[in-house]
């Protein structure tokens, strides 16, 4: 079956965060939305046909993961990432959000410090400091138009620090880790009794022929020392469901962590979120392949576009995920004025750089891909019908 991404579907009046929260977040209901990070394609007819089909049922009561969505999960993992998991390894989780926020009060006590690399998505930056911890952070570099570590700068902060945070591939411009730096990372963090938490929600977005590596398989040191967040949320476009899950496989690690996520009475779930996991891991290769073929053109059109009418903004294109860093400080324009410029005049909304890490990236924007190729034409026309042309 061909699969239609390039269909527009009208989200607004669903209580879509993305369309509907438009007003209240920027001012204006009308902007073209390019920022929250869901997609607007249709989620997957497998998942919906899935939901409708538990919906024939009429009793909606208490709810447990069954054994076939275990074994959707666990042969995702295996399948495609050499991640030998069993389900006593894994906890079902309903966010990713809520999974970190888990872990920080889990396993840190008030002000200890957590480390991040900079800039990232924002809420890795306000979990730590929402929970009363310090937040330490080590800004990327900018190296052959990619973002990378600056391990100097990493491994000093990181020997006072008791957890990492890590965006696996990266938000905001989809960074692929490849394994040697992962285990750079696992060597530093052994070193220093740093807990990584590897947040892979973007993983299954990886955009050929780029390769996902999952942190925990690098070395022993990254398998005995991390937690991993994985999710068919951002994957199948299913974000609403609240469908995640970590994996431990260190005993005594999981023991801490898992203790305080059933304390919190996480494990029961949803119906839905069960449900749409399993049909989305069980059924989704074919039309997960046909979504990245697609987002592999939006970024090919990101970059013709850029090349051939906005020559000036510098952009870090995602080897994972639909996400791009846009940086117009060649512009010379200031912060307040370019968010006017982009908000009032060319109407689109884009995620302002200053929330994935504060001052210093006033340039940036971040702008989402995942959407029909003549919506993100239209954004494109829009942002370069402001923007001088010499
Ligand atoms: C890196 C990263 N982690 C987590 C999330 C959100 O995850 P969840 O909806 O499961 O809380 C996002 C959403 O954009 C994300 O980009």
């Amino acid at each position: 079956m061909k699969y239609n991404f390039d269909e527009m579907i009208e989200r607004r009046g669903t209580n879509c965060f993305k369309w509907d929260a438009l007003l209240s977040m920027y001012g204006y209901d009308d902007l073209l939305p390019m920022w929250v990070a869901d997609m607007d394609f249709c989620s997957p007819d497998f998942v919906m046909e899935a939901i409708r089909r538990r919906c024939d049922h009429p009793v909606l009561g208490y709810t447990m993961p069954s054994e076939g969505y275990w074994k959707a999960v666990t042969d995702w993992l295996g399948n495609r990432y050499n991640i030998v998991a069993s389900k006593e390894t894994l906890h079902f989780i309903p966010g990713i959000v809520a999974g970190i926020s888990f872990a920080l009060l889990a396993l840190t006590q008030p002000n200890d410090k957590v480390l991040v690399t900079t800039p990232v998505y924002p809420p890795f930056l306000n979990l730590p400091r929402e929970s009363g911890r310090t937040l330490v952070c080590s800004p990327l570099k900018i190296e052959n138009g990619r973002f990378a570590i600056d391990f100097d700068d990493f491994e000093r902060k990181a020997e006072d620090c008791k957890i990492f945070i890590m965006s696996n591939p990266h938000n905001p411009a989809g960074t692929v880790w490849g394994s040697d730096v992962l285990m750079r990372i696992a060597d530093i963090c052994n070193r220093h009794n740093v807990i990584v938490i590897s947040d892979e929600i973007h993983a299954d977005l990886t955009l050929p022929p780029h390769k996902h590596v999952s942190y925990s398989t690098v070395s022993t040191n990254a398998c005995d020392n991390s937690i991993t967040f994985m999710a068919p949320s951002k994957t199948f476009n299913i974000a609403g469901l609240g469908s995640s899950v970590c994996y431990v496989p260190n005993p005594d690690l999981r023991k801490r962590f898992f203790c305080w996520l059933d304390a919190l009475g996480v494990a029961g779930g949803n119906i839905f979120a069960f449900t749409a996991a399993e049909a989305a891991f069980s059924n989704g290769d074919e039309w997960l392949k046909q979504m990245l073929d697609y987002l592999k053109e939006n970024v090919f059109t990101l970059q013709a576009f850029l090349n051939a009418r906005l020559p000036k903004v510098k952009v870090v294109l995602p080897e994972a995920s639909y996400l791009a860093w846009l940086d117009f400080s060649d512009y010379g324009i200031s912060h307040k004025e370019l968010a006017e410029k982009l908000i009032k005049e060319a109407r689109v909304a884009l995620n302002d750089g200053t929330t994935f890490g504060g001052e210093a990236y006033e340039c940036c924007f971040r702008i989402n891909l995942g959407c029909p190729k003549s919506m993100l034409l239209d954004a494109l026309n829009r942002i370069a019908g402001v923007l001088p042309t010499a």
